[in-house]
């Protein structure tokens, strides 16, 4: 698929939510949640693309890497590349509506696995999103579902066990969703969680379990002491909680915490394989992608999402062979240009 026809028809298609900009940076759609934005001023969103472009690479040419190999073993799946799609509901409120939620959802997960990856799922306010984000698990045969933090526990537990029967690898909740007014109006009460009531959740299930939402070390050590496989740093695409700093920038100090202790995943602003790159290289085992699979979502369909996963994974390679990185575990510390 020609990425600039599907990047021409999402902005067409998108009605303005997305203006689709050279850089997807956070900068045009600021303060537009609902919508594609990031809330309040939008700096969270930006900072997110910032503190990624701040970060430079060593270029390296004097070595044998001619074909990176970018696979990975991840929550018991040998996938193809670190880059998963990351859960996104709403597809009416968010982006126009000109894609169904089923369609959408169907596009990122199976979008996703065809590119041998993962796609995630999300638990917007409305319960029959979350079953078409179901559907789409069971049509792609594999997924991820991330659960709302509800209050009442027992609500997170029914829908583990949809979720397990659907067939998701892997589960979890977007604890950075404590905070969201939208999940209280339409009478699910969101809220934070304790380390034991994390226990409780994780003790539920005998799938992986995830924490969406860690930006700061002494969380990553409350989940890793909860139970919990994996954490991804996000500030949920700086949609939740303005000021908040970029992912790259707060990365370093949560892998020096927990690294080799739980799977570190991050999210937010990434924009090319470089990018992926650049995670990796900062301690973190994969990442997500959300608005660009959006955009590709409504441009491309499914194939839309395969295509853009699939030119990430291209990037990176190519990123991996121009830094000599043979495989996903060379990726270290060493490949960032540390300042003149
Ligand atoms: C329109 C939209 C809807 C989203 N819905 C969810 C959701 O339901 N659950 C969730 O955990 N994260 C949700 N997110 C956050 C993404 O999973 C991800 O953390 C974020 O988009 C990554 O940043 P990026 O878009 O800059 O790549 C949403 C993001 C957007 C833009």
């Amino acid at each position: 698929m020609d990425l600039k026809t599907m990047r021409a028809t999402a902005k067409e298609k998108m009605k303005g939510t997305c203006r689709v900009c050279p850089i997807c940076n956070g900068r045009a759609c600021a303060g537009e949640v609902p919508g594609m934005g990031g809330t309040g001023t939008g700096e969270a969103f930006t900072e997110n693309v910032r503190a990624l472009a701040n970060i430079k690479l060593n270029m390296r040419v004097v070595h044998d890497a001619l074909q990176p190999d970018t696979t990975v073993e991840m929550f018991g799946q040998s996938l193809k590349t670190p880059i998963m799609g990351a859960p996104i509901t709403s597809s009416a409120v968010n982006a126009g509506g000109a894609i169904t939620e089923l369609e959408m959802v169907t596009a990122l997960v199976k979008g996703s696995q065809l590119a041998g990856s993962l796609g995630w799922i999300g638990d917007p306010a409305n319960p029959s999103m979350y079953e078409d984000g179901l559907a789409a698990i069971r049509t792609a045969g594999q997924g991820i579902a991330i659960i709302k933090p509800r209050i009442d526990q027992q609500e997170i537990l029914a829908l583990f066990k949809l979720a397990e029967a659907a067939g998701a690898v892997a589960l979890g909740v977007d604890l950075d969703g404590a905070g969201l007014v939208t999940m209280a109006l339409k009478g699910q009460p969101v809220g934070p969680k304790t380390e034991d009531q994390l226990k409780e959740l994780i003790a539920s299930t005998s799938l992986p379990f995830i924490v969406k939402g860690i930006m700061t070390a002494d969380e990553a050590v409350k989940c890793v002491s909860a139970g919990a496989t994996a954490i991804v740093v996000s500030n949920h695409g700086g949609r939740v909680l303005d000021h908040t700093p970029g992912a790259a920038d707060v990365l370093p100090e949560i892998v020096k915490a927990v690294k080799g202790k739980i799977t570190i995943l991050a999210d937010g602003g990434v924009r090319s394989g470089a990018d992926v790159l650049k995670l990796l290289a900062l301690g973190a085992d994969g990442v997500l992608i959300g608005r660009p699979l959006i955009v590709a979502a409504y441009g491309g369909g499914t194939e839309g999402v395969q295509t853009l996963m699939e030119k990430y994974t291209a990037e990176l390679r190519a990123a991996m062979i121009l830094t000599g990185c043979k495989s996903l575990k060379d990726i270290n510390h060493e490949v960032l240009f540390k300042g003149k």
